[in-house]
């Protein structure tokens, strides 16, 4: 296969900007030049010579010598201006932008193929960890039940830091800060956006459906207390946050995001720190998992090379889920075991819980454990906010005649 020179236009050089000049420069068997990399602060230091930078976008954009555009900068809304703008020339484009990803997913899968450019995101969910390739290539005919997993480097290191090490949660935040694992606006990661927008990037690779973000419920950790991290570990168990698609039949899948207990024989409960894991369950391959750093400068430049290298072959995404059609629908009429921490009768009320298996009243806490259906979680997702209340996924499986591929005799297991 031969390779094409690659002349690269890079937006932004912070963390993972840097990181990616970092393993670009380490690269023995692959060479790429950076003809110009654009940056937003005129103040700022640089760590390498102020000519190698510019202050204005069509620096990059209008130079006909730069056949792909990096683009790895903080702000989505600019981001995808840059894309987009990039795409229309005939540029292609390595992105590690989730949310412009995830919020414009069905209207870049189109200019791909108008414009005939290819849009590269591999960094965008997972970071080091290759699941969106793998995803679309080696599931291409697998029966794909579900995908779960750890992918917020940020919450999985404050979740970490409050388990293992009675760290406060502000003071886990603002690590994870220092260690550049945390959005510009950690808002993004303590809330479950970040995860959601993930999700959804991932939702089009294994099954082909591009999902609005603003249809999936998805549910943060920055309500977390002391008293959820204590009964998690009275139980044996830690507290993750964990996205989460699977079919509920043939046709229709559901997703969600939201923080799950995790018992010590399963895969997640030894990925911490900004580690992220992912575990597929597919009807022949049956449980699979792959682990890799979720963040920081130079796990994320490691995929974003990944990237350029493939782009360098002509690699593009073929969205062969969705070219395939299978999954059609999407549906939130699916129920969940969740543990509510609360205060206020009145706003348990507001949950509708339909079973009840465990409750607790205590002078300063209480809980309960129960199940609810996720469309109900969906109508109150605005009003969560305000509420003084946790909630956990338990995990547990309840959905009667649960997608087991019964018709082919293999059950799947709870991870
Ligand atoms: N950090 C991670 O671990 C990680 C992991 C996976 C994906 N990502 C994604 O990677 C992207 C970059 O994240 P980061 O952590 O590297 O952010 P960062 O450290 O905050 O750096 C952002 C860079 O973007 C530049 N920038 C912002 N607005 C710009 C504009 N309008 N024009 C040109 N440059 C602009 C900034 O310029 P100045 O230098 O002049 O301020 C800075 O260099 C984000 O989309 C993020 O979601 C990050």
């Amino acid at each position: 296969m031969t390779r094409s020179k690659l002349q690269i236009g890079l937006f932004g050089y912070g963390c993972v900007g840097q990181g990616l000049h970092d393993v670009l420069n380490s690269s023995n068997g692959f060479k790429a030049d950076i003809v110009k990399i654009c940056v937003k602060d005129r103040t700022k230091q640089r760590r390498i010579p102020m000519s190698n930078f510019t202050f204005d976008k069509d620096d990059i954009l209008n130079d006909p010598s730069i056949n792909l555009v990096v683009e790895l900068i903080d702000d989505a809304d600019e981001a995808f201006n840059i894309v987009t703008r990039a795409m229309k020339s005939g540029k292609n484009v390595v992105t590690a932008n989730k949310m412009m990803v995830a919020k414009h997913f069905r209207e870049l899968v189109d200019l791909q193929k108008k414009y005939n450019v290819s849009l590269l995101y591999e960094a965008s969910a997972g970071a080091s960890i290759p699941i969106i390739r793998n995803l679309e290539e080696y599931y291409d005919n697998e029966l794909l039940h579900s995908l779960r997993g750890i992918l917020n480097g940020t919450t999985n290191y404050i979740l970490t830091k409050m388990h293992n090490e009675g760290i406060p949660y502000s003071e886990a935040l603002k690590q994870a800060q220092e260690k550049g694992f945390a959005e510009s606006d950690p808002t993004l990661d303590v809330d479950g956006w970040d995860a959601k927008y993930k999700l959804c990037i991932i939702t089009g690779h294994a099954y082909g459906l591009f999902l609005d973000p603003d249809e999936v419920f998805h549910y943060g950790i920055s309500k977390i207390s002391k008293f959820d991290i204590q009964y998690a570990k009275e139980k044996g168990l830690k507290i993750k946050l964990v996205p989460y698609v699977g079919k509920t039949n043939d046709s229709t899948i559901t997703s969600f995001v939201l923080p799950r207990f995790i018992s010590a024989d399963k895969y997640l409960y030894n990925v911490d720190n900004e580690y992220n894991g992912v575990i597929t369950e597919a009807a022949f391959a049956d449980k699979q998992f792959f682990c890799g750093k979720g963040a920081g400068g130079h796990a994320t430049g490691s995929a974003v090379l990944s990237d350029i290298s493939a782009n360098s072959y002509g690699y593009r995404y073929e969205y062969k889920k969705y070219q395939q059609g299978t999954v059609s629908d999407y549906t939130r009429n699916h129920k969940l075991e969740i543990y509510l921490r609360y205060n206020d009768e009145k706003e348990k009320e507001l949950f509708g819980f339909e079973e009840v298996s465990e409750y607790f009243s205590g002078r300063f806490n209480k809980y309960v454990i129960g199940v609810v259906n996720l469309e109900r979680l969906y109508a109150i997702r605005k009003q969560l906010p305000g509420m003084d209340v946790f909630i956990v996924n338990t995990g547990r499986k309840i959905t009667p005649a649960a997608y087991t591929d019964a018709s082919l005799g293999i059950g799947i297991k709870e991870a």
